[in-house]
């Protein structure tokens, strides 16, 4: 058995060694370079522009301006299409929206040219901090794709609230953040007559698809997607994004395949970002802890409306998260000048449950329990927001299993209590939830005569080992060691699969690749006893084992190759497309986990670092013990990153991020990151796929920030409630 054994990454040598080819190195004869403009002011109108010195400069072959742009077809709300700024009009509604597009023969021209060319702007006033016009906060039109409202209420948690023995009232906040993904969004386009192809980084081929066809009025067969390889996308490369769009303009422009890569900068006003929020909690418990009332009223970031919308769904988690009959949910937006929002690593998730599980952490200290007593004695049996039952919760496995792991029971409680020589030392906790995910995919098998398989699916690898997870499901199903099966995907023309975001792939496209192969392991079976006729008649098919190319059985044994040449066939063809069925009416679908932190804290400087972390999970079976250890630890120092370092800046004066770029933007870096340990506790969930898996990419950045929170209160009696938490915050006298 191939599936749960820690295997190298198929494509890894490809990586390594430059061979992976990414969305901006397919070579093209006669390729020319597009470069972005962008507004210099927040909100307004262009009011003119003056290319005369820009226009003639050496190369270049094109200026692209709302004045003369190709209209698009930006009316038809696609799935996953972002309709602005795609110089339909000269309005401005954020700093560093694209306002022009320049090509020129070689990509040091274009920017030349860019730099060069002068846009006129009536400025208009600008909204640039969501905290000046919270009192402007409005429901979104649109929640969750309109599947359900952005409020929800069960039983009376005002009144439950106003009686209840202990009370947490608290707001928390957190910042804009930015995806950062080593690749940026990077496209090639080309036009040949009126089909389009385009070699893009994309989380969605299917989405990019989609939206290149409905923007340019042509059906999604005139669109080839290509993207075999994805560095990085966190959520970014969800949509499809303006930069894809521009990149395709511009070569019907100029009739020539033209390549766009966004700058790092651009990379801050091109693709969204992780809105900032504030949200208010209010928990009622009695005086033994047991929740009576539950409130969380979360408002996030938006941009003006005619960019779209997008609601960061913060308070769902808290919805679910533990039993208790009274509970309230709110999701209000405020708009500012700035880009539109989008998903980023658990959107929702990672910002919401730094916000309950912070509060809960509180409510410890108010009850004087232990943080994980406190989450026992309030855990959900049943999904609390539905009554329906959990497909598979072990949740208690991972905080038993964590705490032991890390040693918690070790943890004196009081604040300030633990030290090593000067510097405080903190221990901390937080729960994990992030939903299962699945859609509708379609995989196709090709199982040769030679003993090899391909095995072919319109998904695509964001760097999270999808093509070595689909070799070996295939490779257990059809029998063949792994180097046998070679697996395709990242192109448009393969069968249809969802766009890899909310931690689905491995859910939705394995489940395919697995029914695919089976089917074809059943006709080889099947056209073997066909072809043993009168000998092998009448066999139970069910009794016939498959491996390494020969089928055997009670009655005897023959080689595929020989079944098949018999039959004039050179392979067996099998397509399969699943759906996720009723599994989401019936049960409700989550993954778990715990976090344990370790922080030191210098009382003297303030400095903060994490020095130990113990996660444990609960993400269904695993499909590969090595690339999930890999997306847990990475998810954990993405939490890392959002509790004490990540965090965009904007002038207020002007409305532009002043920290665009990753010298200033902090990430972790190797010195901001424990050791950390991963437990994957063993939980198979039969209800959301047939392989048992749940999906793990964004369940371990959840909780972190609220764990890191918990033990900087632990180790200095401070209680910070808005993110990055800074040496400030904790520097005391
Ligand atoms: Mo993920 S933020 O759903 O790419």
């Amino acid at each position: 058995m191939y599936v749960g054994q820690p295997i190298d990454r198929i494509d890894g040598r490809h990586k390594v060694t430059g061979a992976a080819l990414y969305a901006a190195e397919f070579p093209q004869p006669d390729l020319v370079h597009a470069v972005l403009v962008q507004s210099t002011v927040a909100a307004g109108e262009i009011t003119g522009f003056d290319q005369s010195a820009a226009a003639g400069m050496p190369g270049v072959l094109a200026i692209i301006t709302p004045d003369n742009a190709p209209k698009l077809n930006t009316d038809k709300k696609a799935q996953q299409t972002v309709t602005a700024p795609l110089l339909q009009d000269r309005s401005v509604l954020y700093n560093g929206q694209h306002v022009a597009v320049v090509v020129a023969d070689t990509f040091e021209r274009a920017t030349a040219a860019g730099a060069t060319l002068r846009v006129q702007y009536r400025a208009g006033e600008a909204v640039t901090d969501m905290h000046a016009a919270l009192s402007q906060a409005y429901p979104p039109k649109r929640f969750r794709n309109g599947e359900r409202s952005p409020d929800s209420t069960r039983g009376d948690p005002d009144g439950a609230f106003n009686g209840a023995a202990l009370k947490v009232e608290a707001t928390y906040e957190t910042p804009t953040e930015h995806h950062n993904p080593m690749e940026p969004h990077a496209t090639i386009a080309r036009w040949d007559g009126d089909r389009l192809t385009v070699w893009t980084a994309t989380q969605a081929i299917s989405g990019a698809q989609r939206t290149l066809a409905t923007m340019f009025g042509i059906d999604p067969e005139q669109v080839l997607v290509i993207c075999p390889f994805v560095g990085g996308g966190f959520g970014c490369k969800g949509n499809t994004w303006p930069p894809a769009t521009l990149a395709a303009m511009a070569s019907r422009v100029v009739g020539r395949p033209v390549k766009l890569v966004v700058t790092r900068q651009q990379m801050f006003t091109s693709n969204g970002y992780r809105p900032a929020t504030v949200q208010r909690i209010r928990l009622g418990a009695d005086a033994d802890g047991r929740l009576v009332s539950v409130r969380h009223d979360g408002i996030t970031q938006m941009s003006q409306p005619a960019l779209g919308e997008f609601a960061e769904p913060v308070a769902l988690a808290t919805e679910m998260l533990y039993a208790c009959p009274n509970a309230a949910i709110t999701h209000r937006l405020v708009g500012v000048h700035a880009g539109l929002p989008t998903y980023m690593r658990a959107p929702g998730e990672a910002s919401g449950v730094f916000a309950i599980e912070s509060a809960m952490d509180e409510l410890a200290v108010a009850a004087k329990l232990d943080p994980i007593e406190l989450r026992l004695r309030n855990y959900a049996e049943a999904d609390p927001s539905n009554g329906k039952p959990f497909a598979s919760k072990p949740l208690r496995d991972c905080y038993a299993r964590g705490a032991d792991a890390f040693g918690w029971a070790k943890r004196d409680p009081a604040p300030r209590s633990m030290r090593d020589g000067r510097v405080l030392i903190g221990c901390g906790m937080a729960t994990t939830t992030y939903p299962t995910n699945r859609s509708q995919a379609e995989a196709k098998v090709r199982l040769n005569a030679d003993g090899s398989a391909i095995v072919q699916t319109g998904s695509q690898d964001l760097g999270t080992g999808t093509y070595t997870v689909l070799a070996q499901v295939a490779a257990d199903a059809l029998g063949l060691p792994l180097h046998r099966v070679r697996v395709e995907l990242g192109d448009s023309r393969l069968p249809p699969a969802p766009g890899s975001g909310g931690s689905q792939t491995a859910a939705s496209v394995a489940s395919a690749v697995l029914a695919a192969s089976e089917a074809a392991r059943a006709e080889a079976i099947h056209l073997a006893i066909a072809d043993r006729g009168a000998a092998w008649g009448g066999a139970d098919p069910g009794s016939f084992d498959f491996r390494d190319g020969i089928i055997s059985g009670p009655p005897g044994r023959v080689g595929l190759s020989d079944v098949l040449g018999r039959h004039g066939v050179r392979q067996i063809q099998q397509s399969a497309t699943t759906s996720p069925g009723d599994a989401k009416k019936t049960h409700s679908l989550h993954s778990f986990g715990a976090h344990f932190a370790e922080v030191r804290v210098d009382p003297d400087f303030g400095t903060i670092r994490v020095s130990r972390w113990v996660g444990a999970f609960d993400c269904g079976k695993l499909l590969n013990a090595k690339t999930a250890e890999s997306q847990l630890k990475g998810g954990i120092v993405f939490g890392i990153g959002m509790a004490l370092l990540e965090e965009t800046r904007t002038d207020p004066e002007t409305g532009r991020i002043t920290n665009a770029n990753i010298a200033e933007y902090l990430v972790p870096v190797n010195a901001d990151v424990p050791d950390i340990r991963t437990i994957v506790v063993d939980s198979a969930d039969p209800v959301t796929t047939p392989l048992g898996i749940k999906g793990i990419g964004e369940l371990p950045t959840v909780g972190v920030a609220a764990a890191i929170a918990n033990a900087v209160y632990h180790a200095t009696g401070v209680r910070v409630r808005r993110l990055p938490i800074r040496l400030e915050d904790v520097l005391m006298a």
